[in-house]
């Protein structure tokens, strides 16, 4: 077998692309109607250089900081993604491959795996919760995460049903009975590894939501979840600030890109926040985390812990946002392409390949930890920045 080990993320989303149907591989690349926004927080990071030191570098780095009262090895976390199929061990092996790299772990609502079963693979594994349903389904929710021993709670709030995109959305069915499965088999079949690794490992992906159960009742479909999302009238700031008091722990609000949501988040008295455009999946058009992450750092200072997720593909691009004054960054694709291409092993490839490239750009910053970042270690271009929802100056 050719060597499984890959050296960019990049390669990794080669393979994925490869071995994985084309509708999964498609439900992974996701986005938005023209994908403006998929593109430029990618686009962004490129945009910014670095100012490196010639001599004086530090023998060794450390890159171990906390989050939500979480020590980690590294300052990236999984951000929570709701993919089914990917890999027959879904979400189990993110979670032992964040763990066996000393990370935490957020797991999505939309998972196709329990919240128990995850906990106990990585201790550090926070519940991501949307505003799904009625406020006694949402508490129960999270007293379902807090049994399970989850350490934090993230609440997801930025989603508005955006489902176009110019380049097609890929097919995915409510369930995969044997009609759905003959659909899917040309699909399927001109993909062997992906097929054989379900086959082996006994089942096919069954579509499932397990965290989204009500108590005594089956797991509901992906769609029926979906449905009853749509359903649900969406949150006031009030309602967040309720549902904040519902863990008397670590909190996080994610999808957070303006300066006054973000003030307003610190009202409501969360522990973190992610400056997040959930990948670029929802209002296109919306700019690169990225460039709206500096304004948001300098609103609201040492109020909240201040995360950032969208286009981290490179150790590069976290020094990138550390230096603009994030705590640490979350990522999504990179690690399901790792996944797809390699299992547990492919997640802790692109973990090991995040963290060689930290530590090459402390050590070419002349840094002996992340918490030396600045924006002095930056070549940022004019009119990189935006800043959202802030008085602007005039002119
Ligand atoms: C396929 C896919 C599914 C996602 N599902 C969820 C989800 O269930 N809950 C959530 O909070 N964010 C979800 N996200 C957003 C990610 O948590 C994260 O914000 C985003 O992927 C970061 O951008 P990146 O993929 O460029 O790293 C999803 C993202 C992708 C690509």
């Amino acid at each position: 077998m050719a060597n499984a080990w890959f050296e960019t993320v990049a390669e990794a989303q080669r393979r994925a692309r490869k071995r994985l149907p084309r509708s999964v591989y498609g439900a992974l690349v996701a986005g938005s109607e023209k994908g403006v926004t998929l593109e430029d927080n990618v686009a962004a990071f490129a945009e910014l250089g670095f100012a490196p030191h010639v001599a004086g570098l530090s023998a060794k780095r450390d890159l171990a900081t906390t989050v939500m009262g979480q020590s980690i090895s590294l300052p990236v976390v999984i951000s929570p993604t709701g993919v089914q199929a990917v890999h027959p061990d879904g979400e189990l092996a993110v979670a032992r491959a964040a763990a066996s790299r000393g990370t935490a772990m957020g797991l999505s609502s939309f998972a196709s795996r329990p919240i128990e079963e995850i906990v106990k693979a990585n201790p550090k594994t926070f519940f991501q919760i949307y505003w799904i349903g009625t406020r006694e389904q949402m508490r129960a929710r999270l007293q379902r995460a807090r049994a399970a021993g989850a350490v934090g709670i993230i609440a997801t709030l930025d989603w508005s049903f955006s489902h176009g995109r110019d380049w097609g959305s890929p097919y995915i069915p409510e369930r995969l009975t044997l009609r759905e499965a003959l659909r899917f088999a040309p699909e399927a079949l001109t993909h062997p590894r992906w097929l054989f690794s379900y086959l082996r490992a006994g089942h096919l992906p069954d579509l499932t939501v397990p965290n989204m159960a009500d108590a005594g009742e089956p797991a509901p479909t992906f769609f029926g979840a979906y449905g009853q999302w749509m359903q649900t009238t969406p949150p006031s700031w009030s309602d967040v600030a309720w549902l904040r008091e519902q863990w008397d722990g670590p909190f996080m609000l994610k999808g957070v890109t303006r300066v006054d949501d973000a003030l307003r988040a610190a009202d409501a008295g969360v522990t973190a926040i992610s400056v997040s455009n959930h990948g670029g999946n929802n209002l296109d058009g919306t700019p690169a985390t990225i460039r709206v992450l500096p304004s948001i750092v300098d609103a609201v200072g040492d109020r909240v812990e201040v995360l950032l997720d969208g286009g981290v593909r490179r150790g590069s691009d976290v020094v990138k946002a550390l230096a603009l004054g994030a705590r640490a960054v979350m990522i999504g694709r990179a690690y399901l392409w790792g996944l797809a291409a390699n299992g547990q092993r492919g997640v802790q490839n692109v973990l090991d390949i995040l963290r060689s490239g930290i530590d090459s750009a402390l050590m070419g910053l002349g840094h002996r930890s992340v918490a030396e970042l600045s924006r002095d270690d930056l070549v940022i271009p004019p009119g990189f920045t935006r800043t959202l929802g802030a008085p602007q100056p005039p002119g």
